[in-house]
């Protein structure tokens, strides 16, 4: 066994982390000022004073393919198993505003996702699921809005008092620039329109999120966690100074912002990490925007465990992975939480894998004693120094794209992309050397006779059930063409979009009332707002 010199590692975001920590390491430390009580001002223990012991985090498994029928069955199969909150993926053509028949969702269509057109799909995603009794986080951006209003017209249908619908649109175009891309508008229109969104939300539907300000996909993308709470937090601020220029009160909207993490393997840093983004969205509400409400100081989010280090290789190591990740969601304080299924790295999980992935939850919510106390690692000392120095930092890279103008104008210039894609290549490169184990792939792979021996996956899905949805998709939305007016409601809409005083989403409701399709609202604001194109070119 090769004895390797033993030298201080580094974390993601490149603090060192040494053997042992102790009493030292938090000489003159205040922890009335760096902590605070669970539940109070500046929240580094957790937003409520009882946590876990008073509810458990949300169980919230992303899903969604095919069609509506089909993710309403897997819906209601994750309900009978345990979950409590839905979280609807949607396919590409959705989430990019095309209907299932447009030219560029052709091989997309219910492929990542499920295919939502119209309110008829919506309808059918959500049949025997009582809207008043889950609630629904919704993986939707540019076209957010039209998703929300659909889902509200569902619930009207059902009866429900729409002021007790419960959930949350992704609503961040913000980081589609940055990483993940299905963005439409330019950036000055997306944000009016998250504005119109928020402002739409605090009289309609009070209870709901109106965004998940997401870290996630820059930390997929290659983020550290030092630039994922700081880029994440940078767009949060871009939202908030949007919606107080379009002469909102910040508390009126700020208690309904959300948040969205990923959870790596390295767990210390990942607890830090989460603990420092509490405390610096709590100082910045209170002392830059002047937030009074403390529900507008807390800082709530969800956590997906890490996709990216999932392997196809071994596929069931990934189970350890999943459970290590989620452990660091737990200990850092999540609302809500998504455990990734071992297969993802090869397919769209299968129903086994998916079941497993919520089990794993289950266990650390009742088999483990983690939900016994509040924030466990409070007053670790290499947990509160990883804090601190997370802290410190994420506030330096959030003060360089203030530098640069905001998020918005670092966007533009392609800094935040660029920070991301130097931090990927060193992990890439830390990877191919093997000084960054990945177990399975670059150390303890299996030998040829033991990979003989290995049952081939099957993944859930062949892509010749694609092409049946595709045809499928396209004779319902031939039928549902044929019967009905949108053209009043949509020259409606391209009115008020272009009205920069009016809020877009009372006549864009009538136009989905009207069953007007995705593409056809989605295209008549592209008509008035224009398509977003790219600056950066790398
Ligand atoms: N004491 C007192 N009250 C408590 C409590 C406690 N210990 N714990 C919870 N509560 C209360 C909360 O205050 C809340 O009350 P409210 O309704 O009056 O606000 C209620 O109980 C529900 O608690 P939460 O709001 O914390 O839990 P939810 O699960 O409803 O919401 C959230 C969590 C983070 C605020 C919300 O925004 C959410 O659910 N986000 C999910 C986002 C998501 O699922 N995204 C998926 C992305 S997948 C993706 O992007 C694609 C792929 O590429 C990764």
């Amino acid at each position: 066994m090769e004895e390797r010199e033993h030298k201080p590692r580094t974390t993601e975001s490149g603090l060192g982390i040494r053997p042992v920590y102790g009493p030292a390491d938090l000489d003159g430390w205040d922890p009335a000022e760096r902590l605070g009580e669970p539940g109070s001002y500046p929240y580094t223990r957790g937003i409520h004073p009882t946590m876990y012991t008073g509810r458990p985090w949300t169980m919230r498994q992303y899903a969604g393919f095919g069609t509506a029928a089909e993710s309403n069955a897997r819906y209601r199969q994750l309900i009978a198993h345990g979950g409590h909150g839905l979280s609807v993926a949607f396919d590409l053509p959705t989430q990019m505003g095309h209907d299932s028949d447009a030219p560029l969702a052709h091989g997309e269509v219910g492929k990542v996702g499920v295919a939502v057109d119209s309110v008829e799909d919506m309808r059918l995603l959500f049949d025997g699921i009582p809207l008043d009794r889950v609630s629904t986080s919704m993986t939707i951006n540019a076209p957010a809005a039209l998703l929300l209003l659909m889902y509200e017209l569902v619930g009207e249908e059902q009866g429900v008092v729409v002021g007790q619908l419960t959930g949350t649109i992704q609503n961040d175009v913000l980081k589609e620039y940055i990483a993940r891309g299905t963005y439409i508008f330019p950036p000055g229109p997306s944000l009016r329109l998250t504005s119109d969104i928020f402002r739409y939300c605090r009289t309609a539907i009070p209870r709901w999120n109106t965004i998940s300000i997401s870290g996630y996909h820059m930390a997929e993308a290659g983020a550290s966690p030092a630039q994922e709470v700081a880029f994440t937090l940078s767009n949060g601020i871009a939202y908030v100074r949007a919606a107080v220029a379009a002469g909102m009160a910040v508390d009126d909207f700020a208690p309904r912002l959300s948040f969205f993490f990923v959870a790596r393997t390295t767990l210390l840093e990942e607890v830090a990490k989460f603990r420092a983004a509490r405390r610096i969205w709590a100082r910045v509400m209170r002392d830059d925007f002047g937030a009074r409400n403390p529900k507008s100081l807390m800082l709530r989010f969800h956590t997906q465990t890490a996709g990216v280090q999932l392997t196809a290789q071994q596929p069931e190591v990934n189970l350890a992975r999943v459970t290590v990740q989620g452990l660091a969601a737990v200990l850092g304080g999540t609302q809500s939480l998504h455990t990734n299924s071992y297969d993802e790295a090869i397919a769209l999980p299968g129903a086994k894998a998916a079941r497993l992935a919520l089990r794993t939850q289950q266990v650390l919510a009742h088999e483990t004693d983690v939900t016994a106390t509040v924030d466990p690692f409070a007053g670790s000392y290499v947990v509160e120094s990883l804090t601190d120095g997370l802290e410190e930092a994420a506030v330096a890279l959030m003060g360089r794209v203030e530098d640069l103008g905001g998020a918005v104008a670092a966007i533009e210039r392609g800094f935040q992309k660029g920070e991301i894609e130097r931090n990927a290549y060193r992990i890439a490169q830390e990877t191919e050397s093997g000084e960054r184990v990945v177990v399975g792939v670059n150390r303890y792979r299996l030998a040829e006779e033991e990979l003989a021996e290995e049952e081939p996956y099957v993944p859930l899905r062949v892509d010749p059930a694609i092409e049946t949805l595709q045809r499928e998709r396209l004779a319902a939305l031939r039928a549902h063409r044929s019967a009905r007016d949108v053209d009043s409601a949509l020259t409606a809409l391209r009115a008020a979009a272009a009205t920069p005083t009016a809020n877009v989403l009372p006549p864009m409701k009538e136009a989905l009332r009207a069953r007007a399709t995705v593409g056809e609202v989605c295209g008549a604001l592209r008509e008035v707002w224009g398509s977003h194109v790219p600056t950066e070119t790398f």
